[in-house]
């Protein structure tokens, strides 16, 4: 996806010089060709399951519909979620809304569109019962189990410890289906779990899916018949440069532990997974400005996107891999790149040996696709950047950069101040 020509860094065929002269910095911008070949290297590794786009990952409409053109479902998490899969062309038979705190409204919106839920707790239970009786609907469930697995990834990111607020302690699951399953107007059809995020190690998928296996086998005894184990996402990608496994490595390695799943049961769930990162996250680059160089305990780079724009490093410490775009050289000097909001923990980016960087100069911020754009804020008064997708020479804004007026929108004065 990108490459260097005469020193420059280009994302497919388009150098970033001209992106940044052309949509301003900061600027989002997504290779098509890379996300097409994410979602290729999934329908090629699990040609027989289905494949939900976690949509928290990057919601941006053009993404999404990409995404559901290749016949991706889609897990969502809020009302939203919902309406923004809907709007984007997800199929809703392949639709899960999940969500450890749903609200009434929301159930019924989703109840209403007619897409499946994963159930969290028992409250939420009983409110998608009562709402669907209300609205003769029969609505289809899986239950998120707590299997109790350790991820071995930050701490903010595992999801599947019992310590942690997902899902129903699997000692509870028995009695969550028994429960749904008296009820007139909720089908329990499947099992849900999902263990954490940017998870290398691919030893606790199998776990999980082990854990489920049993789960499934004593459920199939109350007499339900489940059509889908949904393992939920989490697998990680090459931020570091040091290598990550691929979807076909997640296959290899989960594949057979759901056949052993499968020989143990009388019916035949379909496997479901739920990408997220694995599936945006290398394709998008944060192009942002050099505004000044600043020597003295550190070599600060100021630059124009900040925490605002991408969260990760500040909010979990994490790596992204930087560039400079605008040219190349001997790696020189050790720098730390800090945005423009007035936080000490506004740092993209620290120590690392780049070239001679001045202000003017170009820096991108690589595998900003997951988890980037999608938790940006106006904090500071900073308006959200452009979003620009590239195909080959093509490019595109798929998001118009935010105005002052978007900083106001909803604002109201009320007359007695
Ligand atoms: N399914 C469920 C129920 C989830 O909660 C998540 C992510 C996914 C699927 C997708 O996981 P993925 O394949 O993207 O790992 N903001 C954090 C990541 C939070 C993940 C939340 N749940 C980050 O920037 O690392």
């Amino acid at each position: 996806m990108i490459s260097r020509r005469n020193g420059i860094l280009f994302i497919e065929e388009v150098s970033t010089v001209e992106i940044a002269e052309k949509y301003g910095t900061p600027v989002y911008v997504t290779s098509k060709e890379q996300l097409e070949k994410n979602i290729e290297a999934y329908k090629k590794a699990f040609p027989n399951a289905e494949k939900l786009y976690a949509v928290k990952a990057n919601n941006n409409l053009s993404i999404m519909k990409i995404i559901a053109l290749n016949k991706f479902g889609a897990d969502v998490f809020s009302d939203g979620e919902l309406y923004l899969a809907l709007l984007s062309g997800f199929d809703r038979s392949r639709i899960l809304f999940n969500g450890n705190s749903k609200s009434d409204r929301e159930i019924e919106m989703g109840i209403q569109a007619d897409v499946k839920f994963s159930v969290d707790s028992f409250d939420e239970l009983k409110a998608i019962e009562s709402i669907a009786e209300r609205k003769e609907k029969k609505v289809e469930i899986a239950f998120r189990i707590n299997p109790d697995i350790d991820p071995r990834t930050h701490p903010k990111i595992a999801t599947g410890l019992k310590e942690s607020k997902f899902g129903i302690p699997e000692d509870q699951a028995l009695k969550a289906y028994e429960m749904a399953m008296r009820m007139k107007s909720v089908a329990p059809v499947g099992i849900h779990c999902h263990i954490g995020s940017q998870i290398l190690d691919l030893s606790p998928f199998v776990s999980a899916m082990e854990k489920i296996g049993k789960i499934a086998k004593e459920i199939e005894k109350l007499g339900i018949q489940l059509d889908f184990i949904d393992l939920g996402g989490g697998l990680g990608i090459d931020y570091e440069g040091k290598g990550a496994p691929s979807a076909e490595d997640l296959a290899k390695a989960l594949l057979p532990a759901y056949e052993e799943l499968l020989s143990n049961l009388r019916a035949e769930p379909k496997l479901w997974l739920e990408p997220g990162r694995s599936i945006v996250g290398n394709t998008t680059v944060l192009l942002t400005r050099v505004n000044a160089v600043k020597r003295g305990y550190k070599n600060f780079v100021a630059v124009d996107a900040g925490f605002n724009l991408l969260i990760r490093p500040a909010m979990y410490g994490s790596y992204h891999r930087v560039l400079v775009a605008n040219k190349e050289g001997e790696e020189e000097e050790l720098y730390t790149i800090v945005g423009p909001i007035c936080e000490s923990g506004d740092v993209l980016a620290r120590d690392r040996m780049l070239p001679k960087i001045e202000k003017g100069d170009l820096i991108a911020i690589l595998d900003v696709g997951a988890y980037g754009f999608a938790m940006s804020s106006q904090y500071n008064g900073r308006v959200r950047c452009a979003e620009v997708l590239v195909s080959g020479k093509r490019t595109a804004v798929i998001r118009e950069r935010e105005t002052f007026g978007d900083l106001v929108a909803k604002h109201r004065i009320p007359e007695w101040i």
